[in-house]
């Protein structure tokens, strides 16, 4: 296993085809994000040292995680929302793992890698929120803020709550 930003335009696809198990709203949104996160990354003078003074958090970093034959098998995108996150603060997004390969832990390495990543980022907490997933983040370590009821009705007419869900970084290694 491989935990590596995203900085292969050519993936895009193989991205995305990850990404997308997430539930993505818009595949061409998420597409135009992950691109501007790729010239995000690819503009800094020293990619493997970013640091927030020399990457623009408001437009994002992709990450991937690869197997021992460099597929991708996970996804996560960090980003600074300006309507909700203060400045030492970042929300997750994207997070999936391939449906082939859950229940081996590879997702909670992949939030771990993806925690770490806004640690070195030097923000002090990482946010995210979740209709479905809340208790796998509750067993990756993040805490529960806030719910907002009965946001989304699938086409069964079943309801689902939003969830909103922290993770203070001082707390990983
Ligand atoms: C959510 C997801 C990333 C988990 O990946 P995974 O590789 O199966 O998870 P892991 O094997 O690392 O599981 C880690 C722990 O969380 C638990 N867990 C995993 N999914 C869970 C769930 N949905 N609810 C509760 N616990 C869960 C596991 O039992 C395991 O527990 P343990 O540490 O006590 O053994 C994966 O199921 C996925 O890609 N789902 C589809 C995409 C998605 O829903 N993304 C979230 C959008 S908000």
């Amino acid at each position: 296993m491989k935990f590596e930003q995203f900085t292969n335009i050519n993936e895009l696809t193989e991205w995305m085809n990850i990404a997308k198990l997430a539930g993505l709203k818009s595949t061409e949104f998420v597409e135009n994000e992950v691109k501007e996160s790729i010239l995000n990354v690819t503009n800094t003078n020293d990619k493997n040292s970013i640091t927030n003074n020399t990457i623009n958090l408001n437009i994002g970093i992709a990450y991937c995680m690869r197997n021992q034959d460099n597929k991708i098998i996970g996804t996560s995108f960090l980003k600074q929302i300006e309507e909700y996150d203060s400045s030492n603060q970042i929300t997750i997004f994207h997070i999936a793992i391939d449906e082939t390969l859950r229940g081996q832990g590879l997702g909670k390495q992949l939030m771990n890698e993806t925690f770490k990543c806004a640690k070195r980022l030097k923000l002090s907490f990482a946010n995210l929120y979740t209709t479905t997933q809340s208790n796998f983040y509750l067993n990756c370590g993040m805490k529960k803020y806030g719910e907002f009821p009965d946001l989304i009705k699938t086409k069964q007419n079943k309801k689902f709550s939003r969830k909103y869900l922290y993770i203070n970084l001082d707390t990983i290694n």
